[in-house]
């Protein structure tokens, strides 16, 4: 039997539907319209595509957004100050600074300077800790999207093995303790774990972000799981796919998610929900 395609690009139209809904009443309870300001360092094709996509997804949410585009040369000190001047700007509600920058600047002193309740991304070591101590905090939006995929699917996590392949501070990490939170008993590795592939198969719930194409098999997933893949690469033919090798995994999966129109659509619909709930508590905060 062939599983079934967890359809990511209905859910995440879903939640955005939601958060547009959510914003409307936003506006007209408090006046304040929630805005996210992205900020691109340099002229990557690729970040170009995925920022202009986020603006798309806010402004049909009713959520404003700014693009500042800086270019490559921008020094550490230039960037830090900018962010600065962003933090202490009340009308702006999220701050996402678009990764990789330059190999100039320090990613990591980039993402400590942004003020943790409008680091929509989730990726402040502020935000991690909330995370792992179970506190209020912006939830980095690829786990935070599969978490709902997860529930619109009515998959049962309570007791379930969860295995996620990859360690990654953006997926990997967050992933397994979302799981965690969830009551499942959750296995994280690698592609160093001996005998990945035992491992794989003792998965109900397999979630794959390790970044190599179609790596992990149909004969590695056990009759019945709920596969996730995160992965987009390109195969030898030079086409899209995941971690996944689909066609092989969809004949033992129950449920899986395709690439594309899976994970992907997921993570934008939840980086918007992530800065109108920021633009909420920051308004909360002030009254
Ligand atoms: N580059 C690729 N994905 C992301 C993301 O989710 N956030 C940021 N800031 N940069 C990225």
């Amino acid at each position: 039997m062939s599983a079934q395609i967890i359809d990511g690009k209905a859910i995440a139209a879903s939640v955005r539907a939601q958060v547009a809904v959510k914003t409307l009443e936003f506006v007209a309870r408090t006046g304040v319209t929630p805005c996210l300001t992205v900020v691109l360092v340099g002229e990557d094709p690729a970040s170009q595509v995925y920022v202009r996509n986020k603006g798309k997804a806010c402004s049909d949410a009713g959520i404003l957004s700014r693009q500042i585009d800086l270019p490559a040369t921008t020094s550490e000190a230039q960037l830090l100050s900018l962010i600065a001047e962003l933090n202490a700007d009340r009308s702006v509600h999220g701050i996402l600074v678009q990764l990789p920058v330059p190999g100039h600047i320090d990613e990591a002193r980039v993402i400590e300077a942004i003020a943790p309740e409008k680091d929509v991304d989730g990726f402040h070591p502020m935000n991690a800790g909330r995370l792992f101590t179970g506190g209020v905090s912006c939830l980095p939006c690829t786990p935070y999207g599969i978490m709902k995929m997860l529930e619109h699917e009515g998959v049962a996590l309570k007791g379930k093995n969860a295995v996620v392949v990859g360690r990654s501070n953006i997926v990997g990490k967050p992933m397994a303790i979302l799981l965690l939170a969830r009551h499942a008993t959750v296995t994280i590795c690698h592609s160093r774990t001996a005998d990945l592939e035992a491992v794989c198969r003792n998965a109900d719930i397999l979630v794959a972000a390790v970044g190599r194409a179609e790596m992990v098999r149909g004969s590695w997933i056990k009759p019945g799981a709920v596969v996730i893949d995160v992965g987009m690469n390109r195969n030898a033919e030079g086409k899209l796919c995941g971690d996944v090798a689909f066609a092989e995994a969809r004949e033992v999966a129950s449920k899986i998610t395709p690439v594309p129109g899976g994970v992907g659509p997921m993570t934008i619909a939840m980086l918007i929900q992530n800065t109108l709930e920021a633009a909420e508590r920051q308004v909360a905060a002030r009254a």
